[in-house]
């Protein structure tokens, strides 16, 4: 753990460089990594084994991170348990993003894959075995054989707690290295040079004594997650509030695709908490309230095992169409009880607890309300498969010197405008690596720093005091409901012009409203109603993308389900959303063009056709 009172120049006291009383401890490193979820441990032990300085900066301890809660498994071409071969993969996951996914990207982490795979098991990541030995792996939704013939069994898992046992994993390996770690940081802003563009570090705020904390960087490295917290029913952890795409959109750089929101086929009805996909990989199935098996109706050949945008979509007309069960009809059956007890103990015992305390059910005997839950973010920060943070400059897309960002937090795009169950552990993985292989040969260990402007922190704690001392009557829980409930019901699964024009109209009220939230606790230690204010500061900046982005997108593609433009509609729109966000909650939007062309000729293109599962 980093001692930041002391060391190496590092973590010395300023006097206050700005109007108030915030003495600042100052940092140096070669990297700054905000964030500790797979990706950024990923990423912090990478770049620490290469040389570089290392400070991982994390508002929650690392093994609290959302990726502990990642439940049925992570994806890799292994062919453990039947044929399978990384251009199947890499077909799968170009046909599930909908043809928005830059394919150059999509080849390289399919072929990486193994390579990551078999990197963790020798981390001593605990997966679950076949009867030979080999890494257990399950079907998920829109994996094949064959580009589309059979199901391919691709996803590799640790039970149902997957993501629990890689985060572990990586944990160890991170404090194995000579990382530093900042735990209970709270990331604030970035430091931007307005003379180049350039990122040269972060500001962050220790919940634990109070203290402000300069990190000067040659890169920040934002592993921040998604912003599943923007709506009222999601899977994420309450801490899922996208800060670093917050920072992003305040530095005046764009967000991409932030249209495109997942929503998970199995949360639990009233509670969100999610019900693996592996449950359906297991044999698990869907049914409405006249006992129908109603994905036969929708996807005829992968059935419950379609892609997710697929099936809750079907959900969701089961339910608008009066076939939901319940009292309210406004929900679905998961069954389980047929399978055979000893598989739900040993592959699904995560999810039996969650269904008995959630929803006060024993899997074996009845079947798990459920329903489409909001659960991951296609979109986010634009970056290359470098994981470097690209943005339109004079026209051309051009890197931002000295940020980068991975994960969740980041737009590759490998997930396009849908993500198959599975590869977003995967993505953490190669994209944390790579980000550590690129700073490697961009960064030179221990190279002074350029000269940072005096007043640079000041953005970030005019900010932090702004909110600190903010009067107003609105609680912040109670703006972020109001943010949440409009989003939960204008930007849905499904979207027509009207939805999402009211819903544009309705989160600019709401963005009107921030002037009119008051913190009452005005200290700095542990203050988590000045924690919450800044997050939902956050999270504002990626609705208010969301939603507008939403309203642009004139067709149906992926996660975006547009009623009055049911159709995919490639001439105009196979184009990545370009989104900024003002101050004033006004936005700005511009496009980029798909990559279609592969990296390699090991592979050829695969160009657009219909998607049926
Ligand atoms: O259903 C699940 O286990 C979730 C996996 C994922 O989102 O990749």
């Amino acid at each position: 753990m980093a001692d930041d009172k002391k060391g190496n120049g590092n973590g010395m006291a300023a006097p206050a460089v700005n109007g108030r009383a915030y003495p600042i401890v100052d940092h140096e490193y070669d990297v700054v990594v905000v964030g500790a979820g797979g990706a950024g441990l990923r990423a912090t032990f990478g770049m620490a084994a290469k040389g570089l300085r290392t400070a991982c900066v994390s508002k929650l301890f690392p093994t609290r991170s959302h990726t502990v809660a990642a439940q049925g498994g992570v994806s890799a071409a292994l062919g453990n348990m039947g044929e399978d071969d990384w251009r199947w993969h890499m077909y799968d996951t170009v046909k599930g993003s909908d043809w928005l996914g830059d394919q150059d990207a999509i080849e390289y982490m399919c072929r990486e894959a193994s390579p990551a795979i078999i990197e963790l098991e020798h981390y001593g990541m605990p997966f679950s075995r076949t009867a030979d030995g080999k890494i257990y792996q399950r079907p998920f939704g829109g994996m094949t054989t064959n580009y589309g013939e059979g199901t391919a069994q691709r996803t590799c898992a640790a039970a149902d707690r997957t993501g629990h046992a890689m985060l572990h994993t990586l944990y160890q390996q991170a404090i194995k290295h000579d990382a530093e770690f900042f735990i209970e940081y709270f990331g604030i802003d970035l430091l931007m040079n307005p003379d180049d563009g350039s990122c040269q570090g972060v500001m962050a705020w220790n919940l634990d004594d109070g203290t402000i904390h300069r990190f000067k960087a040659q890169t920040v490295v934002l592993a921040t997650g998604g912003y599943g917290r923007a709506y009222f029913s999601c899977t994420g952890a309450h801490t899922q509030t996208g800060d670093g795409n917050g920072m992003v959109a305040r530095a005046g750089l764009p967000l991409q695709d932030m249209e495109f929101i997942q929503f998970h086929p199995t949360g639990v009805y009233g509670a969100g908490v999610l019900i693996t996909e592996g449950a359906r990989g297991e044999g698990g199935y869907l049914t409405n309230s006249e006992g129908e098996r109603f994905m036969e109706r929708y996807a005829p050949s992968a059935k419950d095992l379609a892609s997710r945008d697929v099936v809750s979509r079907a959900m969701t007309l089961e339910i608008r169409e009066g076939r939901g069960v319940g009292p309210e009809s406004d929900h679905i059956h998961l069954h389980l009880e047929h399978l055979d007890p000893k598989i739900l103990h040993e592959r699904l015992p995560g999810i039996s607890e969650s269904a008995r305390i959630f929803a006060g059910v024993d899997v074996t005997k009845e079947p798990i309300p459920v329903l489409p839950t909001v659960h991951y973010n296609m979109g986010g920060v634009p970056a290359n498969m470098h994981g470097e943070v690209v943005t339109r400059k004079n026209g051309n897309i051009e890197t931002v010197p000295g940020l980068m960002s991975i994960g969740e937090n980041a737009s590759v795009s490998v997930h396009g405008a849908n993500r198959l169950g599975s590869n977003s552990l995967l993505d953490l993985v190669v994209f944390g690596r790579s980000a550590a292989n690129q700073a490697e040969k961009i960064i030179t260990p221990g190279a002074s720093h350029k000269p940072i402007a005096d007043d640079a922190a000041d953005f970030a704690l005019d900010r932090l005091d702004a909110a600190r001392h903010s009067k107003g009557d609105q609680p912040v829980a109670a703006l972020r409901l109001e943010m949440q409930k409009t989003m939960q019901q204008y930007c849905a699964v499904f979207r027509t012009d009207e939805t999402l024009g009211e819903g544009v109209e309705e989160m600019n009220k709401v963005w009107a409203k921030k002037d009119g939230t008051g913190v009452n606790d005005r200290s700095m230690i542990w203050n988590s109603d000045l924690a919450e204010a800044l997050e939902l500061d956050n999270l504002l900046y990626q609705a208010q993308v969301s939603i507008n982005s939403a309203n642009n997108r004139k067709e149906s593609r992926g996660a975006h389900a547009h009623e009055d433009y049911p159709d995919r509609d490639d001439e105009n729109w196979m184009k990545h959303t370009l989104m900024w966000c003002g101050a004033d909650g006004k936005t700005k939007s511009d496009y980029r063009p798909v990559v279609l062309q592969p990296l390699s000729n090991e592979v050829q293109s695969f160009p657009p056709k219909k998607r049926v599962y």
